[in-house]
């Protein structure tokens, strides 16, 4: 009960007071240059050391904050996220995640699968949050796959939101066995794990979160062993003009509406909804998986419900 007070605290000052004081100190920085140049009467110089931006939501803030305001987002809507998914999407995000999880198909069939010695499939699920997409691999492997191996880590950079998982866990025939682990850890940035060594990468609505999508998605193909893949399932581009003015209205209007009514959090919401605006075209993410070395299948990417939703996925070139 205590812990959640500072919790709380520190979200309110990130989500509402950050905008605030990130928009003084900005300001300030600005007029105390424009002082310096007006008294000195030299051409304006960009400072060197300005620090990087970049952007939370419609928000622009330092790349140095844009974590810490995720980690508040979500460590606010860690214990409503699950209800939250399902009144948002109208159920659908379940529709989505389980398509994902049918068509990467985890988990080595002793029947059709050639012989091997590594028994099942490593995976590591990024942004893995309460375990919904690591559950449904293991679902997959053992009933679909006859395969008791195939194991999961879920990682996630947020304590509150693997908290939830864990929980969510001890409901499962997973909890404390050597197929389901939990690790903090963030995308960018995945030292324990060692290179070529994760036969499947998915991440699920994470990676629209991260400061640096490039390094992540790096960090991914550093990982997977030659010949595993990259996925990556996340909210994306509209087709349709008519069902997309629909949609946005929708988005803007009735989710931080209802983040409100029934999480008590208008901001986390309205930041999830600016994200997904903000996050790159279903061409361009795509180019960004190619950049970082994937062999891309196809056109790279299959739209979910008109493009609300898409699956990118990238294979790393076998040696
Ligand atoms: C919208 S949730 C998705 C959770 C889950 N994958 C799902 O599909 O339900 C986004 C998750 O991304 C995590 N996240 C954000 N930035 C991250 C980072 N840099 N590294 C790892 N996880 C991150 C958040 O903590 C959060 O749990």
């Amino acid at each position: 009960m205590n812990a959640q007070i500072p919790r709380q605290l520190l979200r309110r000052q990130l989500l509402v007071g950050g905008k605030r004081r990130l928009a003084g100190d900005v300001s300030r920085g600005f007029s105390s240059s424009v002082r310096q140049t007006q008294q000195q009467t030299v051409p304006p110089k960009i400072p060197r050391d300005a620090p990087a931006t970049t952007h939370f939501g419609f928000e622009t803030v330092a790349e140095a904050l844009k974590e810490q305001k995720v980690g508040a987002v979500f460590s606010s809507v860690a214990s409503s996220y699950d209800t939250m998914n399902d009144l948002m999407s109208l159920g659908i995000h379940r529709l989505w995640k389980d398509h994902f999880v049918r068509n990467l198909n985890p988990g080595r069939n002793p029947l059709t699968s050639p012989p091997s010695s590594e028994q099942g499939w490593n995976i590591l699920d990024i942004a893995g949050g309460t375990g919904d997409i690591a559950f449904r691999m293991l679902d997959h492997a053992s009933t679909i796959n006859n395969d008791a191996h195939t194991r999961v880590t879920v990682a996630d950079i947020n304590v509150d939101m693997l908290a939830e998982g864990k929980k969510r866990a001890l409901q499962s025939p997973y909890a404390r066995t050597p197929r389901l682990k939990f690790v903090e850890a963030n995308a960018e940035k995945l030292d324990m794990i060692p290179d070529s060594s994760i036969d499947l990468y998915t991440v699920a609505f994470g990676i629209r979160n991260f400061t640096h999508k490039d390094a992540a998605i790096r960090e991914a193909y550093r990982v997977l062993k030659p010949g595993g893949v990259f996925a990556c399932l996340e909210f994306s581009k509209v087709n349709n003009p008519l069902f997309d003015a629909v949609y946005k209205r929708w988005s803007f209007s009735a989710i931080p509406l209802i983040g409100q009514l029934v999480a008590s959090d208008r901001d986390s919401y309205q930041y999830l909804v600016e994200s997904i605006e903000k996050f790159p075209s279903q061409t361009e993410f795509r180019d960004m998986i190619r950049k970082a070395g994937f062999l891309v299948p196809g056109q790279g990417w299959e739209d979910l419900t008109g493009g609300i939703a898409a699956i990118h996925k990238g294979v790393k070139p076998a040696k």
